[in-house]
């Protein structure tokens, strides 16, 4: 675990854009609960941290694809493909955030064009 970003930065609801060992990360509260993301749509690549979170439900800024921050998961298109997310913990006032289980990226996914 590597610490991401203090917890004040990161107020319910909100997200925070990071980065840990190399990877962009978004760290979003929901319910009292934090959750880490790879801050990167799997639709095209677009960074989430400009996407607007309501509930679980994160949307990508570019083209609307939605994901479940708690596992990830593609919700809705044009993205087909989950997000990968990343274990989380909070000590000493800051989210930590373990993202050596990162696999490489799979090719992105353009819908019936594949
Ligand atoms: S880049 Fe996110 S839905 Fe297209």
């Amino acid at each position: 675990m590597k610490p991401a970003v203090p917890i004040a930065t990161v107020g319910e609801g909100a997200m925070a854009a990071c980065e840990v060992d190399g990877v962009r990360v978004l760290v979003c509260q929901v319910d009292g609960a934090y959750y880490a993301l790879h801050n990167q749509c799997s639709h095209a690549h677009q960074a989430l941290d400009g996407g607007t979170l309501k509930g679980h439900m994160l949307r990508c800024p570019l083209h609307g694809g939605r994901f479940d921050v708690r596992t990830g998961a593609c919700l809705g298109p044009p993205a087909s493909l989950p997000v990968a997310t990343f274990p989380v913990e909070v000590e000493r006032g800051k989210v930590h955030v373990d993202v050596s289980g990162l696999q490489p990226r799979q090719r992105p996914r353009f819908g019936p064009l594949n």
